[in-house]
Parts: structure tokens; C-alpha cells; sequence
């Protein structure tokens, strides 16, 4: 083995490494953290995924609000305009701040940072490429956390300015007239929602009959009936085959289950996925196994194939998100000091952002369906809250399933205004393994959105109060 000069190098810094390079420092551990892009700090999450999007989501929010929801308050405001370079700009400093902030814990936490493109050099090497220079620095562990990049369909490659992925459609600079963007997962129902807010007409393509597919499918079902009356078109089942570009201009051509069609826009957005981005890391020299999806093959120790070397977040398996990485990189440095830690995966929130926001935590009806278990559901809508109905926010649901036996509770689903907040109510809940009965006898506070929550753990039991 080379000279270890660190206990620990983490490759990638974003939610999954910077945050396992912050918990290592803190147990006593020499760490260093390398990053391929030039402050890129905080890795996908801070750069081009999380933050940008919910910047621009925020703002878009707002300006739709004071078109289409101030009137009701009695809030005149006369013609309104928006500037989408102000809004771009507002989103990089936000960017700016938080990717600043990352690089501030590292060095309050004096972990060493490298700024190039990692790959594994054997013998707890790790040699950081620079246009020409190499660099090398070894290490006793490596933590592999270089996260995830779009998926490209091959009939439709991304051009950068006509057929784009999440990364553009987080700058463009004028508002597409027509927007067309394939597949209706998290990325095409939020950045969709972005710009059709901002007024370009938002077209979306999905193969599946269902958008948000991991989600559950009545709660899909509500969200679609609101994002359509908010002026998104879907076309369920269909396939982009093809695209033909001229002057600009964008002619898609399209297999739905009524024939082939064609769908002129100017820009089409491609957000069918994103996979594990492993490229240029030497694994397959250094023995590190991939799962036949591309995905990092770890233990429940976040351990790989070869000896020292581990893995965290979007390069493994499991779902994407920003929080599962963050709590693997966690829970992997701590084992690595001897410490007993794991990710309780049954109580991972997941959120579609847009508005309402679609929250959920544990399983779906359908997953519980699929695993044959006896369950009871109690829904509760928010045009039944108080708080909800002086918010003016009364669209949406919340929805519990609990084990019909023993009043477990199963999962937790809730379609509504800031969601994405309360829905860390049912992941306490699961975390702690609560009953249904439970939460139910929880005091909230009155009148708040958790109130549905309260009352849809009530009608899990029939005896909700206020429907
Ligand atoms: P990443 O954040 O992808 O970071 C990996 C880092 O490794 C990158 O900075 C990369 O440059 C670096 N790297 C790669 N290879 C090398 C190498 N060889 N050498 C050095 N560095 C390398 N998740 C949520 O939970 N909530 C959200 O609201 C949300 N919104 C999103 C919105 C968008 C538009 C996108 C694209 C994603 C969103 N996600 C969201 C997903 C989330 O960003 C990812 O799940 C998360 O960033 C994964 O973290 P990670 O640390 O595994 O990898
Ligand atoms: P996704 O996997 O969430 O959704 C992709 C969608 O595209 C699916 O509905 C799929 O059926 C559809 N699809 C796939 N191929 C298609 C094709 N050829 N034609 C039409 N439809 C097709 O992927 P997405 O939205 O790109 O996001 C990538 C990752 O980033 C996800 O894993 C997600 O978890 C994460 N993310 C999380 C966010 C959040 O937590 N709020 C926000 C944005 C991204």
C-alpha cells in the first residue's frame, strides 16, 4: 500500500460526500475531498439539481400566485412583468451562497480539498487528473460518492440549447414559447412546472400511464387533475421516436397508443432518468463491482468489491435523492470508526415539488398490495382544514395506511402546500415505528396543515372529526 496520507478520500462532494467528509473529520479522521468541477462544491444537489430548481420554483410560485391567487385575498395588482435574468440571477446567488458555505465547513473542519477528476490508482491510491498534471494522494479508506448524470436518449441527443437536460433548463434565458419535456418524474413535473408558471406552453411525454412513478398512484392521480388545470398537457403512453430540428425549431415525432403524431416546440427538455456516474474512476482495475443497471455493488457497510474502497448515494442503489445520500455517507463513516450505524430505507421521505407539493414516506398502496399485507386506509382532505382554507391552499389530501393488524403505520401520503415540510411528521412516525393510533393522539397545534394529518390517522380508525 502507498503511504496513507489521509484516513479517508471522498471522491465527489456532493450531499453524499461533502457530508461523509464533514462526519469523518469530525470523528478524528484526515480527510480529503476531491471534486471535478471547479467550485462545484456541494456537488449536483447544490449546483444543478436541488437548490437551482427549488430557486426557480420559488420564484415562478410567486409570480403565479399574484396572477391567479392574490385577487382572492383582496390583493389588486395591477399588470405584472417579470424579468427571468433577475430570477437566474437571484437562483445563482442563491447557488453561490450555499456552494460558499460547503467549502467554509471544509475548511473549518480542515478537510483538504482537491480540485480535479479523481481516478483509482491500486493500493489506496487515488491520482487527481488536471488537463495534463496528475496528481497522487493515497489514503487507509476511499468513499466513492461521485453521484449521477442525465440519462441521454439516443434518438433525441442533447445539443445543449434545443434538446436539453435538467442542467440547461435550469438557465434558459428567454421563456420557451413551447416547451415539450419527456418523462413526467420529478424533474419534468417541477422544471414543466417552472416554466409553464412563466408561461410557455408545457407539453409532457411519458411511456407510462402514470406520472411520478414511484409515487402512489391515487395520489398521482389528484396531482395530474391539478397540474392540468394549471395549463400542463400530458400524453400518457406515448414515446418521442424522433426529433427534427430546423432553424431552431423542434418537430418531435411521436408513437401514442392512438398512432404516430407529430408535436412542434422550441425546446424539449429529455428528464427520463439519471444514472450512476462512474466513468473515468478506473473501478473495473481497481475490482470495484457494478450491479447490470451500472450501479456500485455495495454491503450493508457501504463496502465494494475491493478492499478499502467504498460507495454512497446516487452511484449506488436505492433511490436518488439528496437526504439517502447524505445519510449513507453518514452512516458509512461512522462504521468505518467502529461505531454501529444504518439507514432505516423504510422511513426515506421523497417529494415532488411541485404545487401542491406531492410528499410520501413508506409504502404505497400498490407496494402494499404487492407484499399481500392486510391494510387500513384513513384519508382526510384539506378542504376539511382550517388552516389550509385561510391559506387559500384547500387542494390535495392526506392519506395513511396502517397494518390492519397490529396499526403499524405502513406509509404516509400527502398532496398539499409545503408538503414537503410536514411530511417530516411521517417519517418521525415511521422512524419510530408509531401506530396509526398513535399519531392520531398526538397534539397539534391549531389551525396548521398537520391538523389533515392527525385527522387522517383518526380515519384510519372511522372516527374523523371534522368530515
Ligand atoms: P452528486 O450530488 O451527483 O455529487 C457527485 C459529485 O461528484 C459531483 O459534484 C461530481 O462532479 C463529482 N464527481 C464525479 N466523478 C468525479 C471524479 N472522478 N472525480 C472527482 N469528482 C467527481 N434530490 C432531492 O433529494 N431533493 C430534490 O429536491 C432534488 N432535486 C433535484 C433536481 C434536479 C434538477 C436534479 C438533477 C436532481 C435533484 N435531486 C434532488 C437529486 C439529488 O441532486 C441527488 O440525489 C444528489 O445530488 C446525489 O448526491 P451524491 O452526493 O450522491 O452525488
Ligand atoms: P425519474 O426516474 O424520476 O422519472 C423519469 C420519467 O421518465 C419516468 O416517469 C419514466 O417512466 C419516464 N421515461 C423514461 N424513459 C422515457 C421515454 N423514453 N419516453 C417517455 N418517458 C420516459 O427521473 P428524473 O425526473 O429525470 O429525475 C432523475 C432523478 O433525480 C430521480 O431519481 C429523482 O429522484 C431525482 N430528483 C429528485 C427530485 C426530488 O426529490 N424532488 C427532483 C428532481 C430529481
Amino acid at each position: 500500500m502507498s503511504d496513507p496520507t489521509f484516513d479517508l478520500i471522498v471522491i465527489g462532494s456532493g450531499p453524499g460526500g461533502y457530508v461523509a467528509a464533514i462526519r469523518a473529520a469530525q470523528l478524528g479522521m484526515k480527510t480529503a475531498c476531491v471534486e471535478k468541477v471547479k467550485e462545484g462544491w456541494g456537488g449536483t444537489c447544490l449546483n444543478v439539481g436541488c437548490i437551482p430548481s427549488k430557486a426557480l420554483l420559488d420564484s415562478s410560485h410567486l409570480y403565479y400566485e399574484a396572477q391567479h391567487g392574490f385577487a382572492t385575498h383582496g390583493i389588486k395588482t395591477g399588470k405584472l412583468q417579470f424579468d427571468v435574468a433577475a430570477m437566474l440571477e437571484r437562483k445563482n446567488a442563491i447557488v453561490k451562497g450555499l456552494t460558499t458555505g460547503v467549502s467554509g465547513l471544509f475548511k473549518k473542519n480542515k478537510i483538504e480539498k482537491y480540485q480535479g477528476t479523481a481516478r483509482l490508482a491500486g493500493g489506496g491510491a487515488v491520482e487527481i487528473v488536471n488537463g495534463d498534471s496528475v496528481e497522487r494522494i493515497a489514503a487507509k479508506r476511499i468513499l466513492l460518492a461521485s453521484g449521477s448524470v442525465p440519462i441521454e436518449l439516443p434518438n433525441l441527443p442533447f445539443d445543449g440549447e434545443t434538446i436539453v437536460s435538467s442542467t440547461e433548463a435550469l438557465c434558459f434565458n428567454t421563456v420557451p414559447k413551447r416547451l415539450a419535456v419527456i418523462g413526467a418524474g420529478a424533474i419534468g413535473l417541477e422544471l414543466g412546472s417552472v416554466w409553464s408558471r412563466l408561461g410557455a406552453e408545457v407539453t409532457v411525454i411519458e411511456f407510462l400511464p402514470h406520472i411520478a412513478p414511484t409515487m402512489d398512484r391515487g395520489m398521482t392521480r389528484e396531482l395530474k387533475k391539478l397540474l392540468e388545470k394549471q395549463g400542463l398537457t400530458f400524453m400518457m403512453e406515448t414515446k418521442a421516436k424522433s426529433a427534427d430540428i430546423k432553424k431552431g425549431k423542434v418537430t418531435l415525432t411521436l408513437e401514442t397508443p392512438q398512432g404516430e403524431s407529430a408535436l412542434e416546440c422550441d425546446k424539449v427538455l429529455v428528464a427520463v432518468g439519471r444514472k450512476p456516474c462512474t466513468e473515468g474512476l478506473n473501478l473495473d482495475a481497481a475490482g470495484v463491482k457494478l450491479n447490470e443497471r451500472g450501479r456500485i455493488i455495495v454491503n450493508e457497510k457501504f463496502e465494494t468489491s475491493a478492499q478499502g474502497v467504498y460507495a454512497i448515494g446516487d452511484v449506488i442503489g436505492g433511490a436518488m435523492l439528496a437526504h439517502k445520500a447524505e445519510e449513507e455517507g453518514t452512516a458509512a463513516v461512522e462504521m468505518m470508526a467502529g461505531h454501529a450505524a444504518h439507514v432505516n430505507y423504510d422511513a426515506v421521505p421523497a417529494v415532488v415539488y411541485t404545487h401542491p407539493e406531492l410528499a410520501s414516506v413508506g409504502m404505497s398502496e400498490e407496494t402494499a398490495k404487492e407484499k399481500g399485507i392486510d391494510y387500513r386506509v384513513g384519508k382526510f382532505p384539506f378542504k376539511a382544514n382550517g388552516r389550509a382554507r385561510c391559506m387559500d391552499e384547500d387542494a390535495g389530501l392526506v392519506k395513511i395506511l396502517a397494518d390492519a393488524k397490529t396499526d403499524r403505520m405502513l406509509g404516509m401520503h400527502i398532496l398539499s402546500a409545503r408538503a414537503s415540510d410536514i411530511i417530516a411528521e411521517g417519517a418521525i412516525a415511521m422512524e419510530f415505528h408509531a401506530s396509526a393510533e398513535d399519531v392520531a393522539r398526538s397534539v397539534h397545534a391549531h389551525p396548521t396543515l398537520p391538523e389533515a394529518i392527525k385527522e387522517a390517522a383518526l380515519a384510519v380508525d372511522k372516527r374523523p372529526i371534522h368530515i
